[in-house]
């Protein structure tokens, strides 16, 4: 696999990055926004539970990558996993993904779960070539508590 992840500066994200990273999400096709989970006070209530675990990475101080990774003190999970569309194929990914990995390691997290959309082709393909195993044995279940969280899927 490829590293050319030279100039990447990997930090955990805070709140500082909204502006910069929500800018990002919007330009990643196929995303879904969440009016309520993915605004400023819904990442800022994300990252005051989960402080250490999420990761943004930068390139001669621009965002090109973002993981929002967090814990419920059992299981980790990553949303919004992203690279900037001309930064992609370079490790970035890969790099953050590592990042995330070892701030859930630190605070003793045995296994992660993650969505990806059937129809993401390049998602899905990224998560198997990194080793993480597809579950074809279970089905997701949902309950919406708010309905004012209206989801928009980037074009
Ligand atoms: C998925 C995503 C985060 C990957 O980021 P990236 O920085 O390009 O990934 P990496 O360079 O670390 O790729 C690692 C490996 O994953 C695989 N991979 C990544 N993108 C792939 C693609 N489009 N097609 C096939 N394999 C791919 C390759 O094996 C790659 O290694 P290689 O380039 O040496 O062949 C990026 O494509 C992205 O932001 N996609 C849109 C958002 C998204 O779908 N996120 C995932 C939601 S579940």
């Amino acid at each position: 696999m490829k590293d050319m992840t030279n100039g990447l500066v990997l930090s955990a994200m805070t709140i500082g990055d909204y502006p910069e990273v929500s800018a990002l999400w919007n330009t990643i096709r196929g995303f879904a926004i969440r009016s309520v989970d993915d605004s400023y006070d819904g990442v800022a209530r994300f990252l005051l539970r989960n402080p250490s675990t999420s990761v943004v990475a930068r390139i001669d101080g621009e965002a090109v990558g973002a993981v929002l990774c967090g814990h419920d003190g059992r299981r980790g999970c990553f949303y919004h996993v992203c690279v900037r569309e001309d930064h992609r194929r370079k490790g970035i990914g890969k790099a953050m993904v590592l990042y995330c990995v070892n701030a859930l390691k630190k605070e003793n997290i045995s296994s992660i779960s993650l969505v990806a959309f059937t129809g993401n082709g390049a998602g899905n393909a990224f998560w198997k070539s990194i080793g993480w195993r597809m579950r074809s044995d279970i089905n997701t279940y949902d309950l919406i508590l708010n309905e004012n969280n209206v989801v928009r899927f980037n074009e």
